[in-house]
């Protein structure tokens, strides 16, 4: 893996995420405001050639894995053929092709999705309860996103083997009490559900009182199962992993606000309208979009997409340790920190 995508941490940004819209059919309070986020307009937006052609230069600089993102991946109308494309790139090198999704309407493209190759969900629900969850995504559909989850394990009992993982993010005096059911959903099934620790942000309008720490979560998950145990984490989780020995599934914790993962982050993001981000909470970013469509000078636009990644890369060695904090962070994770105290 010699590549420009590894750094001077010697992460190997293996790993891709795209954003392929960044519209939602869910409010999800601690997401987006009642009328939604304002929306770029469609020409800033990357095509399906573009997305396609970016993941096939990433993979063949080393990404193995590709997860599609949102807003909402499925609401994008031709999510279909886009995941058979991204599929084909399996003899690149492509190993995994996930997706994040809140599983609304997942149910209607599941089957051909896994076709495409898909490998992995990540479906967001935060409740077990169909009333709660109207009033923490504003809309109806509870049923909806359960069909997905049974459609889902329906097909891995027939041998799909598609990792499902559910993340639920925990806001105290909202979702605290479900915490437990959500555990007991490991029991008999093989999942993991992943608990999230909320975090605020302008956009929200949320308190930082509202968030339930790690620590906590794993107290109330204690003092039902004692036996609760830690697995050991691959290298590049950014979740901790747990086991209830017995249990089928296994449950993990996203622990943004309290511990840092940015040592071990190997991810790459592309958000909807093209731009290249180091860092989640970083603002450099880079468009690829205006590199693939600024005119081919003469040179075939792979080898353009290659450049400006290259140049990116480059800036990001420089751009992240240089941001380094105290406590190892970025600067954006130390202010978070300082946030919440
Ligand atoms: P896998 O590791 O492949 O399961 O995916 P993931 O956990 O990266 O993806 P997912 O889209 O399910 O994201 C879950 C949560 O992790 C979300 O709340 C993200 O905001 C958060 N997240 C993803 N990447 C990062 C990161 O680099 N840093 C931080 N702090 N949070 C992240
Ligand atoms: N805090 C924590 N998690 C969040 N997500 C979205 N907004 C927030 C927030 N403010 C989660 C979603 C989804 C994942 C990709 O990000 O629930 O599961
Ligand atoms: Fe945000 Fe995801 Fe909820 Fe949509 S489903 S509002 S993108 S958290």
């Amino acid at each position: 893996f010699s590549s420009f995508l590894t750094d001077t941490f010697h992460r190997q940004h293996d790993y891709l995420r795209i954003s392929i819209t960044e519209k939602c059919n869910l409010r999800c309070l601690y997401c987006m405001p009642e009328e939604g986020v304002p929306q770029s307009p469609p020409e800033h937006l990357l095509t399906t050639p573009e997305i396609f052609l970016l993941s096939s230069v990433f993979v063949q600089q080393g990404v193995t894995k590709i997860r599609l993102t949102g807003g909402e991946p499925t609401v994008r109308r031709d999510i279909l053929p886009l995941m058979h494309q991204i599929g084909s790139l399996r003899s690149l090198g492509l190993r995994e092709l996930c997706l994040t999704t809140n599983g609304l309407s997942l149910h209607r493209k599941l089957d051909s999705m896994v076709e495409a190759g898909l490998t992995g969900i990540n479906l967001s629900l935060d409740t077990l309860d169909p009333f709660q969850f109207q009033i923490m995504t504003r809309r109806k559909g509870f049923e909806a996103v359960m069909k997905s989850i049974e459609r889902i394990l329906e097909m891995n009992r027939l041998g799909a083997g598609i990792k499902l993982k559910i993340n639920c993010v925990v806001m105290r005096g909202l979702n605290e009490r479900e915490i437990l059911p959500f555990v007991e959903l490991g029991r008999e099934q093989d999942l993991e559900v992943r608990f999230i620790e909320y975090m605020p942000f302008d956009g929200n309008k949320w308190s930082q009182g509202k968030m339930l720490s790690y620590q906590e979560m794993l107290d109330i998950i204690r003092a039902k199962y004692p036996e609760l145990r830690k697995v050991q984490d691959q290298k590049n989780d950014t979740s901790k992993t747990y086991e209830v020995p017995g249990f089928v599934g296994r449950m993990g914790f996203i622990t943004s606000m309290t511990h840092n993962f940015c040592g071990s982050c190997n991810r790459l993001r592309i958000t909807s309208d093209g731009n290249l981000k180091v860092c989640l909470f970083g603002n450099a970013e880079v468009s690829l979009r205006d590199i693939l469509r600024k005119g081919n000078e003469g040179r075939p636009i792979d080898e353009r997409a290659f450049e400006a990644i290259k140049q990116i890369e480059m800036g990001r060695r420089q751009g992240i340790s240089s941001a380094q904090g105290p406590l190892g962070g970025t600067k954006h994770e130390q202010e978070l920190l300082e946030v919440i105290g």
